[in-house]
C-alpha cells in the first residue's frame, strides 16, 4: 500500500476547512502490526480481497456459511428469497427462509453447555464502584427465570416490550429474556425524556415496560421510573417491572411489580421455543427525516447472522478478550456489540453503567486497567472529549492489555485518530472504524485488523458479503474522489425488514432515491486506494455527539411550544459533538424575544425529546429565508450559524433582507 497521494479535492463548500496538518495525516497508512496478522482470521489485504471476491460471487454460500455458525433448530429450505422492494407493497427480503432457532440460545445455552459454562460473560461495573461477573452458565440461569418471569406477567411471543433502563445485567437480561419467549424488544435510551418514551410506547404498542427505580449518572439518580409512570398514563401498558437499582423512591401503583419480587423468585429452568428466522426481534427508533422517528424492525436469523459474523470479524475476536463497546444499549452499537454479536460468539463483555468522568476524567482508563479490557470500541465524541480533558489521564494507568480500537458512530477526525493510536494505543493497537446504522444492523465498512493498512479518518473497505459503493444520483458510479451517495447494491441478512406501521416510508426511504439500492443517506467518497472516506449525512438528519436527530424533530418540538410561531433547526460543525443543534426560531408577535425565552425553550426541548435534543443555541429572527414556494432554506441557515455569510446562491430567496437581519440576529448563549 501506498502513501501520500495527495487525492483528498477540496471540501465541499460549507464543510469545515481541515487543517494542513489533517491532510497531511489522512495521507499517511498504518499496517497491521505483523503479530496480530499471524493469528489474525483474515491475515492479509490478499485474503480480504479474495473473501470478498468468493462472497460477490456466492453471496448465498457465503451467507449461509456464516449463519450455520449459529444454533438453528430447524434448517432453512432457502437462504434469501426476494430482493430489494421497488413498490410501496413489495416486502424486504428473507433471510433463511423457513429456519426456525431461538436468539437467546445462540447467545446463551450453547455456552452454558460446553467449555465456556464457567467463562465470564457480563463483566458489570456500576457508577458508583460496584461490580459483578456473570458467567456463562449464571447468566443463562438469569435470563430463563426473567423469561419465566415474562410469561408470568401475560406477555406472549409476539407482545411488545419496552425497555427503559440503566446499563446494568438486568438490561441485557431483560432483552435476551424477551428474545427467548418471542416478545420483540424495543428499548428507549435512559436520556430520553417520558415524552419522548411515551411516543415510542405507544407506536410499537408495548403491553409491558422494563424499567428500574433510577440510574446512575454522574453522581445523580437518573428517575427512570418516574418518566415511566409519566409515559404509560393513556397507553396498552399493562404491567411494570421495576429494578431496584438506587433505592430511590418511587409512586407505586397496582400496574407495578418488582423485579426481585417476579424474576429472583421464577424457575432458573426454561425450555426455549423455537421461532421463524423471520420473526422480529425488535423494533428500534431511530431519527429520519420527518418529525416522527422510525421504528426500525430487525428479525432474528438475518439479524443474528450478521452481528455474529461482524463481531468476530472485525474484532478478530478471541476466546481471551475482554471486549467493551461503550455505548448504551438504548442504541443499535449496544445492541450489537453489548449482548447480540458478543454473546453469539461466546465473549466476555464488559459493561459500564456511568459516566466517563465520574468521579474523574480518568474513569475509562481505571477501567481498561482494572478489568484487562482488550478491545474498546467507542466513539469519536467520547475521543474528542478525552483528547480534551488531557493526556495525563489515560497515562495514569496501564493500558497494556488493549489490542485493538474501534470507533463508530461519525466521521472521526484524522486528529482524534491519530491521538486514538498514540496516546490510547500506545502506537501498538490497530484501530477500526466501522461505518453502519441502526437500518444496517451491523458494521458494514471497516478495516480487518490483521488484514487492512488504515488511513486516519477512513472507514477503509466494504465487509465481504457487502455490495457498498459510491455511486451518482443516476445510480453510476463515482471515479476516485468524486463525492456521491453512499449505498448497497445488494441485500444482506442484517438489513432492517421495514418502518414499523409504515412500509410505504420503508420504501420510499430506502429503496426509491437510487434505483435498485439500498440508500443510506450519507454522502462518500472513494480514493484511488479504494478507501471510503464517508463524509455525512445527505438528508435533514444531525449527528450530535453520535446520536441521530433530524431537525424536523427538534422544530416540531419548539413549534409545540405556545410562544414559537416558528422554527428552523440546523446542525453547525462543533469540534467536541461533531455538530451542535442551532435553532432560528421566530416569536409569536408580541413575546418578547431574550435569554429568558431561549432558556425556557432550550428547557422545552429537554422535556420533549431529552437533554440529548436540547439547542447549544437559539437565534431569534422575526422571519426565516424562504424559498419563493415558501421552503426553509436551510443551506442559507447553516451558513449563518456556522458563523460564514451566506456564499451560496440566494436567488431562489424570497426576501433577500431576511439574511441581513439573521446574521445580526443574536444568541441568547453566547
Ligand atoms: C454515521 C450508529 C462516519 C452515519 C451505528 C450513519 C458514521 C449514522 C460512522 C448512523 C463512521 C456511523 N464514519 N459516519 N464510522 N458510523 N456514522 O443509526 O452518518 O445511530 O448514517 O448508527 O451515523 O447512525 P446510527
Amino acid at each position: 500500500m501506498s502513501a501520500g497521494h495527495g487525492d483528498r479535492p477540496a471540501p465541499p463548500s460549507g464543510e469545515r476547512s481541515h487543517a494542513i496538518e489533517s491532510v497531511l495525516v489522512e495521507n499517511r497508512t498504518f499496517d497491521p502490526p505483523a503479530e496480530l496478522s499471524a493469528h489474525a482470521q483474515v491475515a492479509s489485504l490478499a485474503d480480504y480481497e479474495a473473501l470478498y471476491a468468493r462472497a460477490a460471487r456466492d453471496p448465498e454460500g457465503f451467507w449461509a456459511e456464516q449463519a450455520s455458525e449459529l444454533h438453528w433448530a430447524t434448517p432453512w429450505t432457502a437462504v434469501m428469497q426476494g430482493g430489494f422492494p421497488t413498490r410501496a407493497t413489495d416486502p424486504a427480503p428473507r433471510w433463511f427462509v423457513g429456519g426456525t432457532l431461538n436468539a437467546s440460545v445462540s447467545c446463551l445455552d450453547r455456552h452454558a453447555a460446553g467449555p465456556r459454562a464457567n467463562k465470564a460473560a457480563l463483566m458489570f461495573e456500576g457508577e458508583p464502584g460496584d461490580t459483578r461477573v456473570l458467567t456463562y452458565a449464571q447468566l443463562h440461569r438469569e435470563v430463563c427465570r426473567a423469561a419465566n418471569a415474562l410469561t408470568g406477567l401475560g406477555i406472549r411471543a409476539g407482545d411488545f416490550v419496552a425497555i427503559y433502563m440503566p446499563m446494568v445485567p438486568e438490561a441485557a437480561i431483560a432483552m435476551l429474556a424477551c428474545a427467548r419467549i418471542g416478545a420483540p424488544h424495543t428499548v428507549v435510551f435512559g436520556g430520553f425524556s417520558s415524552e419522548a418514551l411515551s411516543d415510542r410506547i405507544k407506536d410499537c404498542k408495548a403491553k409491558l415496560v422494563i424499567t428500574a427505580d433510577g440510574g446512575w449518572r454522574r453522581g445523580q439518580i437518573v428517575p427512570l421510573k418516574a418518566n415511566v409512570d409519566q409515559a404509560v398514563a393513556g397507553s396498552t401498558v399493562e404491567k411494570v417491572l421495576v429494578l431496584k437499582r438506587c433505592a430511590n423512591e418511587v409512586a407505586w401503583s397496582e400496574r407495578d411489580v418488582w423485579w426481585h419480587d417476579v424474576v429472583a423468585t421464577a424457575s432458573p429452568k426454561h425450555t426455549p421455543a423455537a421461532f421463524d428466522s423471520e420473526h422480529p426481534l425488535f423494533t428500534l427508533y431511530t431519527s429520519g427525516s420527518t418529525g416522527k422517528p422510525k421504528g426500525i424492525v430487525h428479525t432474528t436469523g438475518g439479524y443474528l447472522t450478521n452481528a455474529h459474523y461482524t463481531t468476530k470479524l472485525v474484532f478478530d475476536l478471541k476466546d481471551r478478550d475482554v471486549f467493551w463497546c461503550t455505548a448504551d444499549i438504548g442504541w443499535v452499537t449496544g445492541h450489537s456489540y453489548v449482548v447480540y454479536g458478543p454473546l453469539a460468539a461466546g465473549a466476555t463483555v464488559l459493561l459500564y453503567e456511568g459516566a466517563p468522568n465520574q468521579p474523574g476524567p480518568d474513569r475509562f482508563w481505571d477501567i481498561v486497567a482494572r478489568w484487562g479490557v482488550t478491545i474498546l470500541y467507542t466513539a469519536p465524541t467520547a475521543i474528542r472529549a478525552f483528547m480534551r480533558w488531557g493526556d495525563e489521564h489515560p497515562a495514569k494507568h496501564d493500558l497494556s492489555s488493549l489490542r485493538l480500537l474501534g470507533s463508530v458512530g461519525e466521521p472521526i477526525n484524522p486528529e482524534a485518530w491519530m491521538w486514538y493510536r498514540t496516546t490510547i494505543g500506545g502506537d501498538r493497537c490497530p484501530i477500526v472504524d466501522t461505518w453502519w446504522q441502526t437500518e444496517t444492523g451491523s458494521i458494514m465498512i471497516s478495516p480487518l485488523p490483521g488484514a487492512t493498512p488504515t488511513k486516519p479518518g477512513s472507514a477503509t473497505r466494504p465487509l465481504p458479503g457487502v455490495a457498498a459503493e459510491i455511486v451518482h444520483k443516476d445510480g453510476t458510479v463515482c471515479g476516485p474522489n468524486q463525492g456521491g451517495f453512499l449505498v448497497v447494491r445488494a441485500p444482506w441478512p442484517g438489513m432492517l425488514r421495514t418502518i414499523a406501521g409504515d412500509h410505504e416510508r420503508f420504501v420510499a426511504t430506502y429503496f426509491s432515491e437510487v434505483a435498485g439500492c439500498y440508500f443510506a443517506g450519507d454522502g462518500a467518497r472513494k480514493d484511488s486506494d479504494g478507501y471510503v472516506w464517508v463524509m455525512g449525512r445527505v438528508d435533514d438528519v444531525i449527528n450530535v455527539a453520535g446520536h441521530r436527530l433530524s431537525t424536523m424533530e427538534v422544530e416540531s418540538a419548539l413549534v409545540s411550544h405556545p410562544k414559537v410561531a416558528e422554527a428552523a433547526v440546523v446542525g453547525r460543525p462543533d469540534e467536541l459533538k461533531g455538530q451542535a443543534i442551532v435553532a432560528f426560531v421566530t416569536p409569536k408577535l408580541g413575546v418578547t424575544a431574550d435569554d429568558a425565552l431561549a432558556t425556557e425553550l432550550r428547557a422545552h426541548v429537554a422535556t420533549q425529546i431529552g437533554a440529548l435534543a436540547r439547542p447549544e443555541e437559539i437565534r431569534f429572527a422575526e422571519a426565516l429565508p424562504k424559498t419563493r414556494s415558501g421552503k426553509i432554506m436551510r443551506r442559507l441557515l447553516r451558513e449563518v450559524a456556522s458563523g460564514s455569510t451566506a456564499r451560496g446562491d440566494t436567488t431562489t430567496l424570497e426576501d433577500q433582507g431576511v439574511l441581513e437581519s439573521l446574521a445580526q440576529s443574536f444568541s441568547a448563549d453566547d
